[in-house]
């Protein structure tokens, strides 16, 4: 990797501020619950790595959006117990992980100073001030003022430039990457730079807007392009075809034209599913009728996920690839009823064990997890909407604030 990494840094006895992404789903109950604790668990060994070497061991995240204001829903205390659990199970005793009310300020600052080699202490959600998303340099100054080494871990912030993931950057003498961070950047950056070939990417999720820009760049790479989900609409539309109530971006279908015109002219096979699942209102109980071909859909029907046939096409392809990118799911996986289009796709991916598989977007993980082949995959993103900006070929600026090896 072209940037510093925590492993080229002495940490023995420093005080490390690591920059996490611990945005993590909580419950809306009294005293919330963490619904997925993935991104947690995908910071261990850089934490690990860390209390091994006898640093003082100071984490930072955002949760949630509190514009500025404290929340109390969106603390990060609920992550405190957790965190312990994990780093328990790793480290094989009672981890003593401590959590300071705020993340600057003079009560922070004593908590830090009096950190012991080898304890960890996570500060309350920096998102509580302004000044983090306003990437404000007194703030990120004072953040810089906690710590002798910066590191970043948080991936999934990456495509922020905000006072934890940039500002601080200008503050401290050396800024490296997490192993997290460096996990991402070479497993998303090999598909992106040099796939082993064929190369196919699944891209799903409802909106062609959302991602046209990840599609145009991968049309510089894949051999192979599948959509599914509610895009697929607008991109049948723009085939001709009629989809009775389905979800369509009118103003997306010239778009959605362009890029299949461009993967005709350069030889890409660009795949639409060719039979659906559709039902006669958004509701998870609909009745649901399936449809095949490529005439007009019946009147006032809408496909809410793909059907049998296009699970085969899609599985077929994902078997032959060297490498797999899977983004977005096929239909409203939510509804159980239409959850087998996007099901159908985690097992295909997992399948292919001679494959680098790589999955990111928040429903096709779940998908993954859900299907239990989790471990058969070789990476699975922690960022949303940091690995689609890295697909789409853009910079991070959390990535390029780092130190240059
Ligand atoms: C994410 O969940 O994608 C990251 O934590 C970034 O969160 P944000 O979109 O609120 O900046």
């Amino acid at each position: 990797m072209a940037k510093l990494s925590i492993r080229d840094l002495d940490l023995t006895g420093k005080r490390v501020l690591i920059r996490v992404d611990f945005n993590v789903p909580l419950s809306k109950d009294d005293t919330p619950r963490i619904l997925d604790d993935t991104r947690i668990r995908e910071t261990i060994p850089t934490i690990e790595y860390a209390v091994r070497r006898k640093a003082k061991v100071i984490l930072c995240s955002h949760l949630g959006r509190p514009k500025g204001k404290v929340v109390t829903a969106m603390s990060l205390r609920p992550v405190v117990d957790r965190l312990r659990e994990l780093l328990d199970h790793v480290l094989g005793e009672d981890e003593n992980v401590g959590f300071a009310p705020d993340c600057i300020g003079d009560v922070t600052r004593e908590i830090v100073m009096n950190l012991e080699p080898g304890q960890t202490l996570l500060l309350e959600n920096l998102r509580f001030h302004a000044e983090e998303e306003a990437n404000d340099p007194a703030f990120a100054k004072q953040l810089a003022g906690l710590c002798e080494v910066y590191i970043n871990d948080a991936f999934g912030s990456a495509h922020r430039a905000h006072a934890s993931t940039e500002g601080i950057t200008h503050f401290v003498a050396q800024s490296a990457a997490g192993l997290l961070m460096e996990s991402e950047l070479k497993h998303l950056g090999k598909a992106l730079n040099e796939p082993d070939k064929p190369f196919v990417a699944i891209i799903g999720g409802a909106k062609v807007s959302d991602k046209i820009t990840v599609i145009q760049s991968l049309m510089n790479k894949a051999d192979a392009i599948l959509i599914g989900g509610g895009m697929a609409y607008t991109f049948l539309r723009a085939h001709g075809q009629s989809t009775g109530k389905s979800l369509v971006e009118e103003d997306k279908i010239d778009v959605a034209r362009a890029a299949l015109d461009e993967a005709e002219r350069r030889g890409i096979k660009f795949l639409l599913p060719i039979d659906h699942l559709l039902a006669d209102s958004f509701d998870p109980k609909a009745n649901i009728t399936r449809f095949e071909g490529t005439g007009p859909f019946p009147a006032g029907l809408m496909a809410l996920d793909i059907g049998p046939k296009t699970e085969k096409l899609f599985a077929a392809e994902i078997a032959e690839a060297q490498t797999v990118l899977w983004n977005g799911p096929m239909g409203v996986f939510e509804f159980p009823a239409f959850a087998h289009g996007t099901n159908a796709i985690a097992k295909a991916v997992a399948a292919n064990e001679d494959a680098t598989t790589i999955v990111g977007g928040g429903d096709s993980v779940s998908a993954i997890h859900k299907s239990g082949f989790a471990d058969k995959i070789t990476h699975i993103s922690t960022g949303g909407g940091a690995s689609l900006e890295f697909l789409e070929g853009k910079t991070l600026p959390g990535v390029e604030a780092l130190t240059d090896k």
